[in-house]
């Protein structure tokens, strides 16, 4: 029977908006039960989750081609009913110049690379609302990583192997054809079991993809179904595909495969062992060269926080890596890649200048309850950051594209009557002593503090007293510099904190009054410099 006939029996085309093929199964997903027909082929009808399937035998007269094809008209149903939800929605939270999704949730950057000419940046992307749920990538290009255009979206959770989520996943340019490498999440079953493959999608246009399957369709040994987030790196004369994972003992671990065409990929090892037990899973991996130091870069779920306040398990950070011929690589001295409340899922990309730049996710997984959220959106990505590995220190600090936002400079004195900064979009530098406290988007009811704690040598972040929902509100970092010196980039409901030249970096979503736009310190007087910022072009960013 040809695979139109099992379409045929599931109401058609038009019926059908899941493809599953678990073991020797061939499951479609329908719209209306009523439209199924009545046939000894339909091994049974079954309700999962509220969604009804249509069981059958796969037989071997079904190729991987065929369901392809089926991916492809489900792909093209989705892309239709998304169409509404590429609009902005306005909301007075709307971040100026940083990437917002038009609808629905954002979680981690993906593909972000530079390719034939311009800047690419997918997300991870749920359209229709707050919720995580089948992961779509969202696509926008640039040209100064700036200002920003969106594009249509590459990849729906269309086909077999990401039925329930395209995950993330890195991009490599190579000449003519932009690769994703990507994973694809699959859930079987009232249990929901997760099915776990490394999938490639090509475009020779950097717009259009093709998806071609996974690539990887196994697990590695020793892992469970948390294997995930390929970024592709070339090491000596071979691919490498670095993935996080989980073991079979529930440790977080780097899994590597090689490969010499990027079609054909080959077990290597598990990486990591050195960090010991160092929390249940790692995601989204990175691995990338600064001034001749190898640096890993991973999300550790689960591992001891860096503070007391914090009691999140996600996090996120960065150890040096050291490559030995026959052995492999191995880490050492991790160190967390932002101090503040909101940062997970960082990707880099080297530009054609020769900087590494690297973009996060400004939320976390748990996190979706938010004042935006009332409107039809909810999370942001960071800055772009350029790092630097400088006398043994590691350094973040804003692109110098960034100074093309700028539209007003002003040297100004804060003192304890609140400065007007007349908006929620700037670009602000001063240095604290030991003993005072910054105020920022300040009003009557609102503001979100850092105080440089004397007692303690801390910088202490504190977001109580705004409309945030989430019940964690203060971040610490140990500093032992004589002063604090800040640099803050505010963009209507987030600050990123630079501190001391880059040398550590909070990053949080604040959300206040849109008349919040107060800034004062609460002992002495401090000089500063604050320039304004002006939105970027990206009619989807603004309100
Ligand atoms: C990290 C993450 C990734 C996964 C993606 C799914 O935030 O959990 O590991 O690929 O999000 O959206």
């Amino acid at each position: 029977m040809s695979i139109e006939k099992y379409i045929d029996l599931c109401g058609g085309n038009e019926n059908i908006t899941r493809v599953l093929v678990p073991g020797d199964q061939l499951i479609f997903a329908v719209k209306n039960s009523q439209l199924i027909a009545t046939s000894e082929s339909i091994d049974t009808v079954q309700d999962v989750l509220g969604e009804t399937q249509v069981v059958f035998t796969r037989p071997e007269s079904v190729t991987n081609d065929m369901l392809l094809c089926v991916g492809k008209r489900i792909a093209s149903q989705q892309l239709q009913q998304i169409e509404s939800f590429s609009d902005p929605v306005e909301c007075e939270y709307r971040p100026q110049w940083h990437i917002s999704p038009p609808q629905g949730l954002l979680n981690d950057p993906n593909g972000f690379v530079f390719h034939d000419g311009q800047y690419h940046m997918f997300y991870q992307w749920y359209p229709y609302a707050c919720v995580h749920k089948d992961k779509h990538w969202a696509h926008l290009t640039s040209k100064d990583l700036i200002n920003w255009e969106w594009q249509p979206i590459p990849l729906t959770p269309s086909d077999w192997f990401d039925s329930h989520g395209v995950f993330s996943g890195h991009a490599l340019s190579m000449g003519e054809e932009l690769m994703l490498f990507y994973t694809g999440n699959t859930r079987i079953g009232p249990e929901r079991d997760r099915h776990t493959t490394q999938c490639l999608a090509t475009s020779k246009d950097g717009i259009n993809f093709e998806k071609h399957g996974p690539v990887v369709g196994e697990l590695p040994p020793g892992t469970t179904e948390h294997v995930r987030d390929p970024k592709i790196l070339r090491h000596n004369d071979k691919w490498l595909m670095l993935l996080g994972a989980q073991t079979t003992e529930l440790k977080g671990r780097f899994v590597v495969y090689t490969s010499d065409d990027l079609k054909s990929w080959e077990f290597d090892s598990l990486y990591g062992d050195e960090l010991g037990d160092f929390g249940y899973m790692w995601e989204c991996p990175d691995m990338f060269e600064l001034n001749g130091q190898m640096f890993s870069v991973l999300g550790p779920q689960g591992i001891e926080s860096f503070s007391q306040h914090n009691t999140i398990p996600h996090h996120n950070g960065i150890a040096k890596s050291q490559w030995t011929e026959g052995f492999g690589f191995s880490v050492s001295e991790f160190e967390h890649l932002d101090y503040g409340f909101d940062f997970y899922a960082p990707q880099t990309m080297l530009t054609p200048d020769g900087r590494r730049v690297m973009c996060g996710w400004m939320g976390l997984p748990d996190e979706i309850d938010q004042p935006s959220t009332d409107n039809g959106w909810v999370h942001q990505l960071t800055t772009m950051r350029e790092m630097r590995f400088e006398n043994g220190k590691l350094i973040q600090w804003p692109i110098a594209e960034h100074d093309s936002l700028v539209s007003e400079t002003q040297q100004i004195m804060l003192t304890q009557d609140a400065f007007d900064a007349q908006g929620k979009s700037f670009d602000l530098e001063l240095e604290l002593e030991w003993g005072q406290t910054l105020n920022l988007f300040e009003s009557s009811e609102h503001k979100v503090t850092l105080k440089a704690d004397y007692e303690t040598k801390r910088l202490i972040l504190d977001r109580s007293q705004t409309l945030n929902r989430a019940q964690d509100t203060v971040r610490e970092v140990i500093l032992d510099s004589d002063k604090v010196s800040l640099r803050i980039l505010a963009d209507t409901s987030s600050i990123e904190v630079f501190i001391n030249g880059g040398e550590a970096v909070m990053t949080g979503r604040v959300f206040t009054a849109v008349d919040a736009s107060g800034i004062s310190v609460d002992t002495g007087s401090v000089k500063a410099t604050v320039k304004r910022l002006k939105a970027s072009e990206a009619p989807f960013m603004q309100v």
